[in-house]
């Protein structure tokens, strides 16, 4: 299972590749927004920054949702490095450029995914990945585990290629009910990923090692 990290943040990315468990990065417009990066200029500068700190995967978002907004943009965005996975949002034009992207080599993420119809078409439009969110649905009582589990049963089906990048993961039970279902990626925030070190049992384990130790060498 491959973890990206959902985030803009600089300082969050270096932390999480530094733990050595990283293998990409997942942007969208809201989380360049928090961070305060705006202007094609800054955005670009942004996200090559992002590129310089990580080993591949990328993902920049298109703000058009025209088939030639989302194809000059994707190209653009493209170019700042060869880590950079285009992110497409789940429309019809969407689809489109993510057939027109796979016939170029270009990678693409499919984001905004909400239902098993989705993910199916844009596998079939050659999408690298796919982005169901899950506390999305979770927010609206629906299942959001339930859709990642029926994707990743549909692709099995057909050995589609294209990978499941489970986003909208809020906590650390989102993420290992992930594993259990075998998504390809999990994108979360720092907390999530770091939620999954610390347990009580270790930290009193721990402490009783060193006082012992330190018992016995006389200290
Ligand atoms: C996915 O790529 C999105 O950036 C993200 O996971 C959305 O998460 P949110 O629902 O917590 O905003």
């Amino acid at each position: 299972m491959k973890f990206f990290i959902d985030t803009a943040n600089l300082d969050d990315i270096r932390e999480a590749y530094e733990l050595g468990v990283l293998d990409g990065v997942t942007t969208n417009p809201s989380l360049m927004a928090k961070e305060g990066i705006s202007g094609d200029e800054k955005v670009r500068a942004h996200y090559k920054a992002i590129c310089d700190i990580v080993d591949d995967k990328v993902s920049a978002e298109v703000i058009s949702t025209d088939f030639e907004g989302m194809i000059r943009e994707g190209k653009e965005l493209a170019k700042i490095d060869d880590k950079i996975v285009v992110k497409i949002p789940m429309v019809k034009d969407g689809i489109k450029a993510l057939k027109y992207f796979s016939n170029e080599g270009i990678r693409t993420n499919c984001t905004l995914i909400f239902s098993a119809g989705q993910a199916l078409i844009a596998a079939k439009a050659g999408a690298n990945y796919v982005s169901p969110f899950i506390g999305r649905l979770d927010d609206i009582a629906y299942d959001g585990m339930d859709l990642i589990a029926q994707i990743v049963h549909i692709y099995g089906n057909y050995g589609f290629e294209t990978e499941v990048l489970a986003a909208s993961v809020r906590h650390t039970m989102h993420l290992l009910k992930c594993a259990e279902v075998g998504a390809d990626v999990v994108t979360c925030p720092l907390k999530v990923i770091t939620g999954l070190i610390n347990h009580p049992l270790t930290d009193s384990g721990l402490a009783t090692f060193l006082a012992d130790h330190a018992k016995a060498a006389g200290k």
